[in-house]
């Protein structure tokens, strides 16, 4: 580009040096003059004109600066201040949805950004790395209603929420009322849909049926199973993370009461560096968050013996390449 900006494919002489603070608000303003001459107004600036979706005052943005990202509201007096230098957050409103400004990328924030960079955090958080994987192990989607035991800060609930949509329904079950109420500021602040119920009590002593599939973030799930396996239907998906491998033992223990299709996994996630000419993942990474363990609720269990010839089963070829 040289010294122009470039905005909606029309060039602009850049008539400042950007240094100072107030530099890129001027800047913006300049550029919109060029385009937009009568009008001054960022709220009137309109992408309509240029059928581009543009940031308006407010709007909760990702401010992208190398690898590090912030969440924002283009609040009209404030000012971001970071590495790259102080950035005006009105300078946004009236841009596109992702603008480079000076030293700072401005997206429009994506779920993750949401949970990684806006939840506030009195508990320890499950990790997007985690929570979209127990997503699909629930076989979440549009109109499920799933139970959540533990909100925690409730970023789980965020996903849960977007997932299941306008149409779905969480309820989320926190027995602290502390972590209640700091779950129920983000999911107000942050949630998309108001499909969310935060219930604050004990496990022990919520009502509920019917519900499509859980997910079970406690120290020790196993002393809650039998409670939670009546909340759910018939053959409904359930998910537990714990993060030490003798708490997946107990769990696996009272599995075996009413449960069945048991899994046990963990996910390990490395990020690379974005060098091109020196690709290589990072030199740290999150080695552990916790052990995931699917299982789905037995609604009827029938014993039964199966009449009938059966052949001696063939031997298994790959039986050698596993250990039990
Ligand atoms: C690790 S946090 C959950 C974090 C959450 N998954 C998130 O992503 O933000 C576990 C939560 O379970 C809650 N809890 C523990 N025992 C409970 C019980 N019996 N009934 C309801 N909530 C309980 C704790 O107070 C804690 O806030």
């Amino acid at each position: 580009m040289g010294p122009h900006g470039l905005f909606c494919q029309k060039v602009v002489p850049l008539p400042y040096t950007l240094t100072k603070t107030g530099d890129y608000y001027r800047l913006s303003r300049a550029i919109f003059r060029e385009i937009r001459p009568n009008c001054d107004e960022p709220e009137k600036r309109g992408g309509e004109a240029f059928g581009v979706d543009m940031m308006q005052e407010n709007d909760l943005v990702v401010v992208v600066y190398r690898e590090k990202k912030y969440l924002k509201k283009l609040e009209k007096d404030k000012s971001f201040h970071g590495k790259g230098g102080i950035l005006p957050l009105a300078s946004a409103v009236g841009c596109p949805w992702g603008t480079r400004l000076g030293e700072y990328e401005v997206f429009r924030p994506t779920i993750e950004d949401i949970i990684m960079h806006g939840v506030r955090r009195e508990t320890q958080i499950i990790f997007p790395k985690d929570a979209f994987f127990i997503c699909s192990k629930l076989d979440l989607k549009c109109g499920s209603k799933v139970l959540e035991v533990g909100t925690g800060s409730g970023a789980l609930t965020l996903l849960l929420s977007r997932v299941v949509g306008p149409d779905g329904r969480v309820v989320s079950i926190e027995k602290e009322e502390r972590h209640h109420r700091n779950a129920r500021k983000n999911v107000e602040k942050l949630a998309e849909f108001p499909n969310t119920e935060l219930v604050n009590t004990d496990v022990n002593d919520f009502e509920g049926e019917g519900f499509d599939a859980a997910f079970v973030d406690l120290r020790e799930p196993w002393l809650y199973l039998a409670r939670i396996r009546t909340f759910l239907k018939g053959g409904a998906p359930t998910g537990f993370i714990v993060p030490t491998a003798n708490q997946v033992s107990e769990t696996l223990q009272a599995l075996r009461q009413g449960f069945g299709d048991v899994e046990v996994m963990e996910i390990i996630f490395r990020r690379y560096k974005t060098l091109a000419a020196r690709l290589r993942p990072e030199d740290r990474m999150i080695g552990h968050t916790g052990y995931l363990l699917f299982a789905r609720k037995l609604e009827m269990v029938r014993e039964m013996r199966v009449e009938g010839d059966f052949e001696e089963a063939a031997p298994d070829p790959d039986a050698e390449n596993f250990t039990e």
